[in-house]
């Protein structure tokens, strides 16, 4: 079994800790606060906050992702989801649909785990009352004990198409649950920010801002080295840093490089940074693909700035150094390049300096292109 788990939320020995982060997010929770978590896409987010929460003593956890949704009775079904989540207890999962009665609620069992599932009715979760009936429905579930509420991706409610009225609504009966710590997680920056830090937003200013950021060095060297112990394979301090750098310190893309490495390796053996090569190959032949697509579409000017990022670390496209690396003398033309990489969602901005969305889009960029 490989050792190392990505594109999933990881708990237990999966988790690298995260101390730090980990106490804040619980100091936020105790005293009922809320929160905007926010950070790059696979940085860690969700994990972070489901451990931190679900390690409180006496501290329960409703988890809501609003990923994709598109309407006002997808938001409701979601609501409806993680309260069946937190609690499976029969007598506890009657009572809920007692109380949302006028959603027309209907009982069923997982076919995986036999976890009780509530759906509601389509119809009658589209009105617009619905979402007072849960809002309310959170606030007596999460008053009686301590209950953190926690909405992943929230950005997505965007989606809804009155999303204005809905997050109006919704501000407004937060507003009244003082003592309830809400969660909102986001890695659509822009829309988050859109959400809570623009004064037209109903929840302007109305939580506490959270960043979630590299995993500490240290802790994630020594993490790495124990995963690749499970195999008694060895790996040096310094290779599982140069592991770190090469996909960025993002989380998921180094569980990813050590998953690769893991299947290009036997036990017993030492990883090297020899082995880096071949591991990447192995993720280039199922990404392949899509980076070719990526590419297609680009013009050859915008390809030759997505060359010169892919080169530099740390690039800061005005410089003239950058633009004497790419051979393109005007900024203006640098500009809108990258503004079309990022447009694609293949370059982003990060304190300053642009970095590629997937790191290993960039070391193909470095070594195929
Ligand atoms: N504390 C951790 N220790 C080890 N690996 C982690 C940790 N947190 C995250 N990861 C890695 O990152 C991957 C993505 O984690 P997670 O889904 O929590 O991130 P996210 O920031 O919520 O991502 P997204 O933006 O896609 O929602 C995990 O599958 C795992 O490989
Ligand atoms: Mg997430």
């Amino acid at each position: 079994m490989n050792p190392f788990k990505y594109g999933c939320v990881v708990c237990g020995e999966n988790f690298c800790r995260r101390g730090e982060a980990e106490r804040q997010l619980r100091r936020f929770a105790e005293s009922g606060q809320n929160v905007v978590v926010q950070g790059p896409r696979r940085m860690g987010k969700s994990s972070l906050v489901k451990k931190a929460i679900s390690d409180m003593h006496g501290m329960n956890l409703v988890y809501i992702d609003l990923y994709y949704i598109g309407s006002l009775s997808d938001l409701c079904k979601r609501v409806m989801a993680g309260i069946a989540g937190m609690n499976s207890k029969m007598s506890f999962i009657r009572k809920v649909m007692s109380l949302v009665s006028h959603l027309r609620p209907t009982l069923s069992f997982s076919t995986t785990d036999g976890s009780p599932i509530i759906s509601v009715d389509a119809r009658a979760a589209d009105d617009p009352n619905s979402l007072q009936t849960v809002m309310e429905l959170l606030e007596k579930i999460a008053s009686g004990g301590k209950t953190c509420i926690v909405f992943d991706e929230f950005q997505d409610i965007l989606r809804i198409p009155d999303a204005d009225r809905v997050m109006a609504e919704m501000r407004g009966a937060i507003q009244f649950q003082p003592d309830i710590p809400y969660f909102f997680l986001g890695s659509v920056r822009h829309d988050m920010m859109a959400i809570f830090s623009s004064p037209k937003s109903p929840f302007f200013k109305s939580a506490a801002a959270f960043e979630v950021d590299t995993i500490p060095r240290k802790d994630f060297v020594a993490f790495i080295g124990r995963r690749f112990a499970k195999g008694k394979r060895k790996i040096a301090d310094e290779t599982a840093s140069r592991l770190i750098d090469v996909a960025d310190s993002v989380s998921g893309d180094v569980q990813e490089l050590c998953a690769a490495l893991w299947e290009t390796t036997n036990d017993g053996a030492t990883i090297t940074e020899g082995d880096v090569p071949l591991a990447l190959e192995h993720i280039f032949a199922r990404e392949r693909k899509g980076f070719e697509k990526s590419i297609a579409r680009l013009t050859p000017t915008q390809i030759a700035v997505l060359k010169g990022l892919a080169a530099t670390d740390e690039a800061k496209i005005y410089s003239s150094q950058f633009l004497d690396s790419i051979r393109i003398a005007s900024t203006g033309t640098v500009k809108k390049a990258v503004k079309r990489l990022a447009a694609d969602e293949l370059v982003y901005e990060w304190n300053h300096t642009w970095r590629f969305v997937d790191p290993f889009f960039r070391e193909w960029v470095n070594r195929k292109i």
